[in-house]
């Protein structure tokens, strides 16, 4: 089994150790889930980021989707998000394995992600669909993780000195977070990742989600991933932004400049994720920015 470079970098800078271990293991764990559950590979998908994710086939030829993920908190969060939305709006997870991190899903097919479709009013259209389709209640077992919690990432991004996200925005993120909390219905299951790479297109049921990272909040902030992403390669990005904010906040009858403040809480903490994973965070940033404008 070939492993690409690339990803073992990223899962070892990542996860550490705990990733290396991960690696050094992953084909003995690939061939021992693939004859368990009585499959037959087909090779990994080619945009491979933190999981190890394989098409393959059933003894029927059903197509199938092999995810395996390093063993920890997420990871199993992931499983159990997947059973609560069980097939409803999100690809369906049919078998699992919590210790070991390997999951067993519906492939979606032929799984066409929204980012390949040009059309911005199109993406729109059926990204509102899906985040209609996967608005939940919080599961009554009290194991999902709080966007509070997500949001203490602000305070250490502070706590680490001046970086390039500036401090007046880093505050502004937090006050307009405790806003967004303050005005809440309360917590319900948020997707969590809902953007354009976590969307495909399936025949049998049309646009659907995968990828869920499962955490309680407020629902506004379930359209912030989206908002920002796919926007580097447009030609006017500024307006690309404004659209989706106006389209989504009228379309899903939410309070615009609500919407605004916990797109600018939301998108200053990915931005100082990007900083601290040496990942990308000027795009974000400047959406923030962008985000800033529109409200005045
Ligand atoms: N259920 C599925 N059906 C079809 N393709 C899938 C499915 N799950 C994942 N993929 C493909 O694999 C890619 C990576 O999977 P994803 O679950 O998003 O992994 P990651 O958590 O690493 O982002 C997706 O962008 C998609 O192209
Ligand atoms: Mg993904």
């Amino acid at each position: 089994m070939q492993i690409p470079s690339e990803f073992q970098e990223k899962i070892i800078n990542g996860f550490g150790s705990d990733g290396k271990a991960w690696l050094e293991s992953l084909e003995s764990t690939v061939k021992t889930y693939l004859q368990k559950w009585g499959l037959t590979s087909e090779g990994p998908v080619d945009n491979l980021s933190y999981n190890y994710v394989e098409k393959g086939t059933d003894t029927k030829g059903t197509p199938l989707i092999l995810k395996l993920g390093v063993p920890n908190f997420d990871t199993r969060n992931e499983m159990v998000t997947l059973q609560n939305y069980d097939g409803d709006g999100c690809a369906k997870l049919l078998k699992f394995d919590l210790e070991d991190g390997v999951m067993l899903l519906e492939r979606l097919v032929p799984g066409r992600m929204l980012s390949a479709e040009s059309d911005e009013k199109i993406v729109l259209e059926n990204y509102i669909k899906v985040w209609k389709a996967l608005r939940r209640p919080l599961p009554t077992e009290g194991t999902t993780p709080s966007l509070i919690h997500w949001f203490e990432g602000l305070a250490r991004y502070r706590s680490a000195g001046e970086g390039p996200i500036s401090l007046e925005h880093v505050q502004l993120a937090e006050e307009f977070f405790q806003q967004v909390m303050e005005t809440s219905e309360g917590p319900e299951l948020l997707h969590g990742d809902l953007h354009h790479e976590n969307i495909l297109y399936s025949e049998r049921n049309g646009w659907m989600a995968i990828d869920p990272k499962g955490v309680a909040g407020d629902p506004y902030f379930d359209v912030v991933s989206f908002l920002v992403n796919q926007l580097v390669t447009k030609a006017d990005p500024k307006s690309i932004l404004k659209l989706r904010v106006d389209t989504i906040s009228d379309q899903l009858g939410l309070d615009r400049q609500r919407l605004l403040k916990a797109s600018i809480a939301l998108g200053t903490l990915y931005a100082c994720w990007g900083v601290e994973d040496l990942a990308d965070w000027e795009t974000t940033y400047q959406c923030v920015k962008w985000f800033i404008e529109f409200l005045e």
